[in-house]
């Protein structure tokens, strides 16, 4: 099958690897990046959000379906617009997006079906946001309603603290927000459960874990995921099964019951509480960079999955590889995620002797060199036995690759051990 994969980051380039496995799929990546032109990825200079030009290049190249990565398309409704043309799309329309793209319409989803999740209000006030504030308890979660590209949530330690975030979004309209919901701060594991949907039905796939901070220890300011491993080897089977029967299946009912037909992937971002699982967020996609070591654990054809789901075919099984884990760490450009300074990555052949997997994100070539060219550079990954293992793995050919602008964390799967 010829495939069009949306988006430039790491996520994309596992969501394309792995649709490679089946030697007979041509894939095509828009606008990808610089790194995926070391593999058969074909990459296409189109913006994420050109849909016209992106339906044009599906047309022209007879392309079997497309799918997509990032968030902004499908909150701005590309599954709309390929629809409208009778082009094969894998993702949520513009209603079922919303899971994403507003805080409120997820919550108020979440209260119809009984799924646990920290208690919540909104407002659109700055003065009653304000006067709420004056009688809760700290640290408190303030969150813009609508997409802030994964900055959008403040965690204020004091009144003093929430009253300027609470000021800077309803009043200076940071991140363009009309809307806020101030919630329930909730403490434990985080982890990440994602699933393919169709419809009413919906296949989950194995637990993932992002380390999120940009610091050893879970320290300093949250970035856009600093690594993750798959499985997560400290929650049990029993935990995965309730989270799939508390969450998953309850919220998947409740859209298709609300008329609201999701087709894509499902991401609910859990933690596990002293009260039990709740629910953190929902995405409306693949998450990053979960996706990067979830996916390579993937036994069956993912284009097939896609293809059948599209085509409201029941699916038997999917196959996920037992044994081990996948861990991968991702370097980062120097200075991330306030002010990442750009550099020379080394040439290619460094790369290339690399024995272990690598996707990759913000880079650009320029003849023999890579360059950074934003925060979140490539991920590597290893898969082994144990976490010790694959960390070790990892950090000794990430040290091998000897780059001077990089940074990385040195505890991804700490969790886990
Ligand atoms: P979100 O974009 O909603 O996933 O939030 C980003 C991160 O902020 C989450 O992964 C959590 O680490 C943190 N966070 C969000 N909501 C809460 C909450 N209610 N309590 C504690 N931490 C939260
Ligand atoms: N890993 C978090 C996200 O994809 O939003």
């Amino acid at each position: 099958m010829k495939i069009l994969v949306i988006g430039s980051g790491a996520r994309e380039d596992a969501i394309c690897k792995s649709l490679m496995k089946n030697v007979d799929n041509v894939v095509f990546c828009a606008p990808g990046n610089d790194g995926m032109k070391f593999s058969k990825i074909k990459t296409i200079a189109i913006d994420e959000n050109d849909f016209e030009h992106l339906a044009k290049f599906t047309q022209t190249n007879n392309i079997d379906f497309t799918i997509v990565g990032p968030e902004e398309p499908l909150v701005n409704g590309i599954v709309d617009f390929f629809k409208s043309k009778k082009l094969k799309i894998f993702g949520p329309n513009k209603k079922a997006a919303q899971v994403e793209g507003s805080k409120t319409f997820t919550k108020k989803i979440m209260a119809a079906a009984e799924i646990p999740t920290a208690r919540y209000c909104e407002f659109n006030e700055l003065t009653k946001a304000l006067d709420f504030l004056k009688d809760q308890e700290f640290p408190i979660v303030i969150k813009a309603d609508g997409l802030a590209a994964g900055k959008g949530v403040y965690i204020a330690e004091n009144l003093a603290d929430a009253k300027v975030v609470v000021s800077d979004l309803l009043e200076g309209h940071k991140f363009n927000t009309q809307k806020i919901v101030i919630e329930e701060f909730l403490e434990g594991e985080e982890f990440s459960l994602m699933a393919f949907v169709d419809h009413k039905r919906f296949y989950p796939m194995p637990l993932a874990q992002d380390y999120k901070k940009i610091l050893d220890g879970d320290k300093g300011p949250n970035t856009g995921g600093m690594g993750a491993v798959c499985p997560v080897m400290n929650i049990s089977k029993e935990l995965e099964q309730t989270a799939i029967e508390t969450v998953l299946k309850p919220f998947v009912s409740e859209l298709y019951q609300q008329g609201i037909k999701y087709t894509g992937i499902i991401y609910a971002g859990l933690i596990k509480t002293k009260k039990g699982i709740k629910v953190i967020e929902f995405n409306a996609r693949f998450g990053d960079p979960e996706t990067e070591v979830v996916l390579p654990r993937l036994e069956s054809d993912l284009s097939e999955i896609i293809f059948s789901i599209l085509n409201h075919k029941k699916l038997e099984s999917i196959k996920w590889q037992q044994k081990g884990l996948n861990l991968g760490v991702f370097a980062v450009s120097k200075g991330y995620p306030t002010k990442p300074v750009f550099g020379s990555l080394g040439d290619r052949d460094s790369f290339k002797k690399c024995p272990l997997a690598i996707n990759y994100a913000a880079v650009k070539r320029e003849q023999e060199q890579l360059f950074s060219h934003g925060g979140r550079l490539y991920l590597m990954q290893a898969q082994a036995k144990s976490v010790e293992e694959a960390q070790k793995k990892v950090y000794r050919e990430l040290q091998k690759m000897d780059q001077a602008n990089i940074f990385y964390r040195r505890d991804i799967g700490k969790n886990s051990i």
